[in-house]
């Protein structure tokens, strides 16, 4: 059994030497771009250690990790551009480098080169795999759809948040874990109990993300801090804070968010709306929420029929996101 290093060491490897080199050249280079400006590379890691629970090969399935890890890298080009977001990863983002156009071009072949990637896998596994990975592909689009529906609306809950995040973020990583043990030949229950523990994390994961965008720092997180407040994004905190403040913190919140960033200091808005946020302990809420959700994803870890030896990986894995800055 390989540690969750040497997994994601082996991965960055085989990304560095994934052929591109086709013309023109203006397509494929912001794909190269985006591939190489790190992350955390998390999907192909928990794909390879969740099929590495069953069988000791792990490299057998890496051309299927590419594939999923280009497949992120795409919704990451379009979603930049849908969030207005400057900087990913510490870097300009591709709209911003070039254009829009462009991201959204080189965005489609990085979708096609995903899916070739993925029809890498042995005949065997190739309906169930395609199966799994185009729903859940869809299920991100419609996640997306959602996210930027709700900047328009004030009356977002708690539930349709959940769901909504469910789809745009937790289903690509329990697909990822439910990939690998489809490719190992794990019990189906199994399999599902793999997808449910990426899904309870992928939750903690996107709450923790909108956290960060609030209360983390812009160069270790490597995006522009308080751009969910400028988009108007209906996260958990914004949801609690709206419901928790009284009359005075309310109206303030809602002048806030009515008034477009060209009419204001974006940095006053940004300012403002953390700070009733502070007042009305949000952070707490939020973090509380995290562990919460993080702690339903290690009890369906428990549930998979493997030994804890051979799970100690992904728990470590799970821990070390946890605690994540970035
Ligand atoms: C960013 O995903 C998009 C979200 C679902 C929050 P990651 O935080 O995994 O991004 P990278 O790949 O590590 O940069
Ligand atoms: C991203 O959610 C989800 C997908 C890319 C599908 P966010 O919009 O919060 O991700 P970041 O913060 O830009 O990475
Ligand atoms: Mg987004
Ligand atoms: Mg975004
Ligand atoms: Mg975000």
């Amino acid at each position: 059994m390989k540690t969750y290093h040497e997994l994601l060491d082996m991965f960055n490897k085989a990304l560095a030497e994934m052929p591109l080199d086709r013309n023109p050249q203006s397509l494929y280079a912001p794909v190269r771009y985006e591939l190489s400006l790190g992350g955390k590379r998390l999907r192909p890691v928990l794909m390879l250690l969740a099929y590495n629970l069953y069988k000791d090969d792990p490299e057998k399935i890496l051309p299927a990790a590419l594939g999923l890890e280009t497949y992120h890298n795409y919704t990451l080009l379009h979603d930049d551009v849908m969030d207005n977001a400057d900087i990913r990863r510490g870097k300009p983002t591709v709209h911003k480098v070039w254009n829009e156009n462009v991201a959204i071009l080189s965005g489609d072949a990085m979708l096609v080169l995903a899916y070739r990637l993925m029809s890498e896998v042995d005949d065997a596994h190739l309906r169930n795999v395609l199966e799994l990975f185009t729903e859940t592909a869809l299920e991100i689009g419609e996640g997306q759809q959602y996210d930027l529906e709700f900047e328009k609306r004030m009356d977002v809950d708690e539930a349709e948040y959940i769901e909504m995040i469910r789809l745009k973020t937790s289903v690509l990583l329990a697909c990822a874990l439910k990939l690998g043990a489809i490719l190992a030949d794990a019990s189906v229950e199994d399999a599902n109990r793999l997808y449910s523990f990426g899904e309870q994390m992928g939750l903690a994961f996107q709450l923790q993300d909108d956290l960060l965008d609030v209360y983390g720092d812009a160069e270790t997180f490597g995006k522009n801090i308080g751009g969910d407040i400028l988009e108007g994004k209906k996260t958990f905190m914004l949801i609690k804070a709206l419901s928790l403040a009284n009359q005075e913190q309310r109206a303030e919140l809602e002048q806030w968010l009515a008034t477009p960033n060209e009419k204001c200091n974006p940095n006053d808005k940004i300012h403002a709306v953390t700070a009733l946020y502070d007042q009305i302990g949000i952070r707490q809420l939020a973090e509380d929420k995290i562990k919460y959700y993080f702690d339903q994803a290690l009890d369906s870890l428990d549930a998979i029929a493997v030994s804890s030896e051979r799970k100690e990986q992904l728990r470590a894995f799970a821990l070390s996101l946890a605690g994540r800055q970035y």
